[in-house]
């Protein structure tokens, strides 16, 4: 057994004498015990929180849906400051249920406990919290509550990082159809602005055996739909031996017999090869979309940036890739208002939205991270500039974006369907190979199923559809 089976089995056995714990517990208030669990940030926070809940609902907490409960778990960003002043606000918010009820207990953990200011910040002003952890021992919830049980003191354990990768612990999958999968930890990048590769850690890649392993399982459980989860996927196995690349990864997870859907994100443009780029076109399963963050259109600036490419280089991808591939949607994240944007930066950004044409494109007011090397540049534009600069950013984007999403009007395309529409119970709402949404006539049981819609009206960033016939369930 190697250190990290040995580690899952020490948590197995700490789960199974709270399961013992929690039901004693449970009888003797004659309700059960129950959780909430809140998650902010990305996508790899979101897998962290399946982790978390599977271990609380093993040892025996009830879900629920209100921060009136008896464990309560946020799992926590820091990539910009906004972030942080929420988590900040709901703690003050629960001071009033743990009052009242002597058995509950509040835990944080994710990318903002990571940094020292923080927790020193908690353990000052937020007394009420009972466990702190950061993003390198998800894996260790349960012992963390069993070290509670057992102090009045806060417990709080964070890692500067970690080698080890602790597989095979419990998970509460939020789709029974879909589900992400992490292909690799960390990020060694440093781009200027982020946070990311300080509380996140180095780069770790799980072995390509155990993520086909984790994928056949999945499969065999009725996921047809995954996403593979990592900072930067273009560089995933690099540092594993023997080395892999992810484009050969992706060769053999679309060899898994029962799924049918293939995602991943997200795609540093500096790593993405041509091999890639030939796998996703050639292949049937790997979705049609790629999220290809370019940050800024400014050479000058995306080298402040640290981001190892320029204006043109990144131009010149997004070709090769619209040439190999038509009908990819491109998606992408900007920050506007880096410390050293100018006016003329600026207009190179908006050139680029206007050559790429995104399907869909987030954008962000650079906040300062305390750490980061941009954090100690001067700015060379006003606060007010730079909001002008984000609203005319914003409006050009979803400008293109409609005219971008409504290119497929009138086809006839494959829609996964994943739920009964939020606004109409009548229609069902799916997503497409290229992400967008479908809303058609549909019922509950069509839920995780394929079928081939008739894009009849394109309505801004989504569609509305008419069923054609049901395909490959
Ligand atoms: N300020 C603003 N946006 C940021 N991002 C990362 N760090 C910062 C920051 N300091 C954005 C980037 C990244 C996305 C996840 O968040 O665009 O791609
Ligand atoms: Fe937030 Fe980044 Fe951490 Fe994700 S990795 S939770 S976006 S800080």
């Amino acid at each position: 057994m190697n250190t990290s089976e040995a580690e899952a089995l020490r948590q197995k056995e700490i789960m199974n004498r709270l399961k013992e714990h929690i039901n004693g517990l449970s009888k003797e208030l004659g309700r059960p015990l129950t959780y909430y669990s809140v998650c902010f940030g990305c996508q790899m926070n979101a897998k962290d929180s399946e982790k978390l809940e599977g271990i609380l609902e093993t040892i025996g907490y009830v879900r629920t849906d209100s921060e009136d409960c008896d464990f309560l778990i946020m799992n926590t960003c820091t990539v910009r400051e906004n972030a942080n002043l929420r988590v900040y606000g709901r703690l003050g918010q629960l001071k009033k249920y743990k009052k009242k009820n002597p058995h509950m207990m509040i835990a944080l953990c994710g990318c903002m406990m990571q940094e020292s200011l923080v927790v020193e910040k908690i353990k000052q002003s937020y007394r009420h919290v009972d466990i702190i952890f950061g993003t390198h021992n998800v894996f260790k919830l349960a012992e963390l509550i069993e070290m509670k049980l057992n102090t009045t003191d806060m417990v709080i354990d964070i890692w500067e990082g970690t080698s080890e990768i602790v597989e095979d612990l419990p998970s509460e999958r939020k789709y029974d159809f879909k589900c992400g999968v992490n292909i690799m930890f960390g990020c060694n990048n440093f781009c200027t602005y982020c946070i990311v590769p300080y509380v996140r850690g180095r780069e770790r890649s799980r072995k390509p055996e155990d993520i086909i392993k984790e994928i056949e399982e999945l499969v065999a459980d009725g996921v047809v739909e995954v996403m593979l989860l990592g900072q930067n996927v273009n560089s995933y196995g690099k540092t594993l031996e023997p080395s892999i690349t992810f484009a050969e990864l992706l060769r053999r997870i679309e060899k898994i017999e029962g799924l049918k859907r293939i995602r991943f994100m997200t795609s540093h443009p500096k790593d993405l090869s041509d091999e890639l780029i030939d796998v996703m076109a050639k292949s049937k399963n790997i979705c049609k979309h790629l999220h290809l963050p370019v940050q800024s259109g400014s050479s000058k600036i995306l080298n402040d940036m640290n981001r190892h490419y320029t204006k043109e280089q990144y131009l010149a991808l997004v070709d090769k890739i619209k040439t190999a591939i038509p009908d990819i949607s491109l998606t992408t994240d900007i920050i506007v208002g880096f410390p050293t944007e100018t006016e003329e930066d600026f207009m190179e950004t908006l050139d680029v939205v206007r050559k790429v044409r995104y399907d869909s494109a987030f954008t962000f007011i650079y906040s300062k991270r305390t750490g980061t090397p941009a954090a100690s540049m001067e700015f060379a534009s006003s606060e007010q500039e730079i909001k002008e600069r984000f609203d005319m950013l914003l409006k050009e984007v979803q400008n293109i974006a409609k005219e971008t999403c409504a290119r497929f009007e009138g086809n006839i395309d494959e829609v996964l369907v994943e739920g009964i529409n939020e606004q109409d119970s009548s229609l069902v709402t799916g997503r497409l190979s290229n992400n967008l949404l479908v809303h058609f006539p549909g019922t509950e049981d069509m839920v995780g199923k394929f079928y081939k819609v008739k894009l009849t009206k394109a309505m801004g960033f989504y569609y509305m559809g008419e069923i054609v016939e049901e395909t490959r369930n």
